[in-house]
C-alpha cells in the first residue's frame, strides 16, 4: 500500500515500497520511464521550486511556500465531480 501525504506548505510525502514514479514516456498502458527513487519515503515537489523536480529538495522552505489546501473530513467517500 502506498501512502501520499499532503506536507503543510511543503512537498508530497510518499509512501511505500511499492510505489513507481515514472514519467509521460510510454505507451498507450501509461507505462512511462522509471525515476531512480534515491529514497524512501520521498518527496515531490510541490511548490514548483525545485532544481531536482519532480523530486523535493527543500526551497520550498527558503522561499515561503504556502499552499492553503486540506482534505475536508468525510469528503474522500464522496464520488469526484
Ligand atoms: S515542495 Fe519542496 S522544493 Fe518544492
Amino acid at each position: 500500500m502506498a501512502t501520499i501525504k499532503v506536507r503543510q506548505n511543503g512537498p508530497y510525502l510518499v509512501e511505500g515500497d511499492e510505489v513507481t514514479l515514472v514519467d509521460w514516456n510510454g505507451n498507450a498502458d501509461w507505462n512511462g520511464n522509471a525515476y531512480q527513487i534515491p529514497k524512501r519515503p520521498f518527496a515531490l515537489c510541490r511548490c514548483g521550486g525545485s532544481t531536482t523536480k519532480p523530486f523535493c529538495d527543500g526551497t520550498h522552505s527558503r522561499t515561503g511556500f504556502a499552499a492553503a489546501e486540506a482534505a475536508v473530513p468525510g469528503s474522500g467517500e464522496k464520488p469526484a465531480q
